[in-house]
């Protein structure tokens, strides 16, 4: 049987949940972990596919160089998402629009499973798995849970593109500004399964920091973040995010 370790949460942080209305989440792979998506890094280890370094097939010069082969990736990855739910921590995110008078939900995940458990505004820095977008036009296009991906573009014909963002490639227009909006007004600013390695997802905290919030990272490693938060609060977020 699976012990579940009562998180060490401070008076601090319970005080100032109790009096915040404005809280940002930063989330990054690790929220999904206990869906059973894989993340990219942690314990030690980088993502790789047929050989290649995510970093590698996940980038803008592959998709110049090979579409298809860049399609097949994330065809792969759209199919081991296609079974998985989302877990205790994307609900407790969910729930606690209800609670905050302003919740602000900002992933750098493409997997929609915040969506999915009720979340009803949550800002992609990295786009979503279940889009995709014309090259040219840039019209976005819609990627069916059931059925196939479309073959092109609807509006102009031209070839459609994975809607991510791929490493070597600029964030979708307003979203990271949105966010960074959002992290100085905020009063608490959770950051959860991320590695905080990749920016500028990861200078969100840092900017929360400055502007007085109250910052505190759940993950069950130290991160590139953790000595920048008044708290670290050690374990899974699913277990951690249902206690507070
Ligand atoms: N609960 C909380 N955190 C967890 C859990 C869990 N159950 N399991 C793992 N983690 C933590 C790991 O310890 C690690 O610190 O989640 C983190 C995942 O880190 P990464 O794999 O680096 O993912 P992320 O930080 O989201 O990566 C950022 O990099 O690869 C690109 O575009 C991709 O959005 C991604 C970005």
């Amino acid at each position: 049987m699976q012990t579940v370790t009562t998180p060490n949460i401070s008076a601090e942080l319970r005080q100032r949940l109790a009096n915040a209305k404005r809280v940002l989440v930063l989330t990054g792979a690790g929220v999904s972990a206990e869906s059973g998506v894989p993340t990219f890094r942690g314990g030690g280890n980088t993502a790789t596919w047929k050989g290649l370094p995510f970093e590698v097939i996940s980038s803008g010069t592959m998709l110049e160089r090979n579409l298809p082969l860049v399609w097949e990736w994330f065809d792969y990855r759209r199919e081991t998402l296609r079974s998985l739910k989302p877990n205790a921590a994307h609900e407790a995110i969910a729930r606690w629009q209800e609670r905050f008078a302003e919740l602000t939900v900002v992933t750098q995940n493409i997997d929609g499973l915040h969506q999915r458990a009720g979340s009803r505004h949550v800002v992609e820095l990295h786009g979503n798995i279940w889009r995709a977008r014309c090259a040219v036009c840039r019209l976005s296009h819609e990627i069916p849970a059931a059925g196939t991906r479309p073959g092109a573009c609807e509006e102009c014909g031209n070839a459609l593109r994975p809607d991510v963002v791929l490493f070597g490639e600029i964030l979708p227009a307003g979203a990271f500004e949105f966010g960074a909006q959002r992290a100085a007004a905020c009063e608490v600013c959770f950051v959860v399964g991320t590695s905080g390695l990749v920016y500028p997802a990861a200078s969100l905290p840092e900017i929360a920091k400055a502007a007085g919030a109250f910052v505190c990272e759940v993950n069950p490693e130290r991160t590139a973040l953790s000595d920048r938060c008044d708290e670290v609060l050690t374990g899974k977020a699913g277990d951690i995010l249902s206690a507070l």
